[in-house]
């Protein structure tokens, strides 16, 4: 969703507001637009389309000398994308830039047009920006606390007061914003890659907080006005996991980074033959009294969901349900006081999977995240997390994020199953002696990167694409049919190999371009005979394999051939060829590869 900055300090403010925006594109780029004080008057510049139109027109127009701004991309949630519809909006004293949802923004439209407000645009925006200027007689804390009274759903906020120069204002409920802590100069964003060339200490803000940044002061106070002390946290990477480091795109340089983030995700967890890590107030007694699991997720990291439920299940014994976070907040899911609800999130922002996190905890059931972003609301929120430790993910396209996502919930099952003493010692010996292998497998299969775009190129033309398998392939095959259509637009369908002929068979013709994945050895034959049924009626089967046994020529066409390992583990390698396949069709399409249309990164609204 949008990405908001702020700065305030003794240089020109300009670059740093677009190089921070450049750097949080990833949240939404239907828009851009800046909010300055310039000769002491604010000033808002703002364009539709990709941050390039703004930086672009800005460099057409005379040099702008100011030393405190806000910044907005925006990822449009109520109003088309339009110049006007763009952030900043202004209403007399009052300029926002705003991540979020209000919910009630007609309701409070009306009551606002009743006091003599007029509005120019449709989003739900510029009536915060109204009800705040309503609000604010010379008091911005004041105003502030009563803007958030009557507002209802998620925002976070950026704003300036243009009769309090040089100053930049922050507030937040159920969307991210952090401060960035300099020298002589301080920063607000929606993420750390905004601030991360500058400083690498940042404050966490929180709901009922509001950030006042000067350049040479930083106050974080509640709405009584009373100073809070905050945690000063540090960043622990550098600015060259935010960069391409001399890759095409960010996905294609994260696709690569997998062998090193799952060894780094793997490091103090895995031991050479076990598994030795706690997790934080979920200790081994009480594991043992988990009855069932629910995973909670959206998108890929539900896919990696997926794949958990199946290995948990059948390594642990144990009842797993995998939900959507969207569906599983709303359905009054049954959950009791001995289960355990899973959130597993690469932002840890995402709006349904938060809500759902927040439901779990008010029924008192134990929450175990499995985030990314670390002291994200949903690592904050839950009562134990597992960090993937992947580093930022930049490409809307989750790559590296699912790959240490898998990392976790195997080690998690493996866990598990030593505590209910579900896997022979000898079993796990022989497991954590392969999961170590897996970065160097991992390294093995990238290297098929020419092999996997040739075929790319074959199949780039197409409109329509099925993905099949079964078991742990038919988890892979949904996370690859998502990659394809959100990369390259070409409509995909994912189904078990075994349920083609219920339906969907009927859509398959002459050369309709199948991808097939074949890693599990007690579910092979059976695969083999529905990937037969499709090539028998005129399908091109791209054939992702891992064992000749029993494939014929005719299968191998279009293959590619993964390394033979335990069965179990193959999902943590077979994703490879899946995303670098979409990838290089994407880049054939000239597809915007990592900022794919209509999407986001980090989807903080419903
Ligand atoms: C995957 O490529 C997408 N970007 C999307 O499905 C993503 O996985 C989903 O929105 C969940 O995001 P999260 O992991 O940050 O919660
Ligand atoms: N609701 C605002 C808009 O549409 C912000 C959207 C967002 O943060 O995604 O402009």
């Amino acid at each position: 969703m949008c990405g908001i900055v702020g700065y305030v300090g003794k240089k020109n403010c300009v670059n740093y507001v677009l190089d921070g925006l450049k750097h949080l594109e990833y949240r939404g780029y239907d828009s851009a637009g800046i909010a300055l004080f310039e000769n002491d008057e604010v000033k808002i510049i703002k364009k539709c389309g990709k941050l390039d139109e703004l930086i672009k027109y800005i460099n057409s127009t005379k040099k702008i000398e100011s030393n405190c701004a806000i910044g907005h991309t925006r990822w449009a949630t109520h109003g088309k994308p339009s110049d006007l519809n763009s952030h900043p909006h202004r209403q007399n004293k009052v300029t926002v830039v705003h991540n979020g949802i209000i919910e009630n923004y007609e309701e409070l439209k009306e009551i606002l047009k009743e006091k003599g407000y007029c509005f120019k645009t449709q989003t739900d925006t510029e009536v915060v920006a109204a009800l705040l200027d309503y609000y604010y007689e010379g008091d911005p804390i004041k105003a502030i606390e009563k803007l958030t009274e009557k507002l209802d759903g998620s925002y976070s906020l950026g704003i300036l007061f243009s009769d309090i120069k040089d100053t930049v204002y922050g507030t937040r409920k159920n969307s991210p914003l952090i401060v960035g802590v300099g020298e002589n100069e301080n920063f607000l964003a929606s993420d750390i890659p905004a601030i991360i060339k500058n400083t690498k200490k940042y404050i966490v803000l929180e709901k009922g907080e509001i950030a006042i940044l000067k350049k040479d002061s930083l106050k974080i106070v509640d709405f009584s006005g009373k100073e809070k002390e905050k945690k000063i946290l540090t960043i622990d990477w550098d600015i060259e996991a935010a960069e391409k480091n001399g890759f095409p795109h960010f996905m294609l340089k994260e696709i690569f980074e997998q062998p090193q983030v799952i060894k780094k995700c793997f490091r103090t967890r895995l031991l050479e033959d076990d598994v030795d890590f706690e997790i934080k107030n979920l200790p081994d007694e009480k594991i043992k009294q988990i009855k069932k699991i629910h995973i909670v997720a959206c998108g890929t990291a539900m896919h990696a969901g997926l794949v958990g439920k199946n290995i948990l299940e059948k390594l642990v014994r144990i009842p797993v349900e995998v939900e959507v976070a969207s569906e599983f907040r709303y359905k009054n899911p049954i959950l009791n006081k001995d289960d355990l609800v899973i959130l597993i999130s690469q932002s840890g922002e995402t709006a349904d999977t938060l809500a759902a996190l927040r439901l779990a905890k008010e029924r008192n059931v134990f929450t175990l995240a499995i985030v990314n972003v670390v002291s994200s609301s949903i690592a904050r929120e839950s009562d134990s997390v597992l960090y993937t430790w992947a580093g930022p993910e930049i490409s809307v396209a989750s790559t590296k994020a699912y790959s240490v996502q898998l990392a976790c919930l195997y080690l998690l099952t493996l866990k598990f199953a030593k505590i209910f003493k579900t896997i022979e010692k000898e079993k796990l010996k022989e497991y954590c002696k392969f999961l170590n292998k897996i970065p160097d497998v991992v390294n093995d299969v990238l290297k098929l990167n020419d092999k996997i775009k040739e075929l790319a190129k074959i199949f780039y033309n197409n409109k329509n694409m099925f993905y099949i398998g079964r078991g742990l392939d038919q988890c892979l095959a949904l996370e690859g049919s998502l990659k394809l259509k959100e990369l390259s637009y070409i409509h995909s369908e994912a189904y078990a190999a075994g349920e083609l002929k219920h339906g969907p068979i009927s859509l398959i013709e002459e050369k309709t371009p199948v991808v097939a994945i074949l890693t599990q050895t007690n579910l092979s034959l059976k695969t083999i005979s529905n990937i037969k049924e499709v090539i028998a009626r005129g399908a091109d089967v791209l054939l992702i394999y891992n064992d000749e046994k029993n494939i014929d020529s005719s299968l191998l066409e279009y293959s590619i051939k993964l390394p033979k390992t335990i069965d179990l583990f193959s999902p943590l390698y077979s994703i490879i060829p899946l995303q670098l396949f979409a990838y290089h069709i994407a880049v054939f399409k000239k597809c915007d590869v990592d900022k794919p249309r209509n999407l986001a990164k980090s989807v903080t609204v419903e």
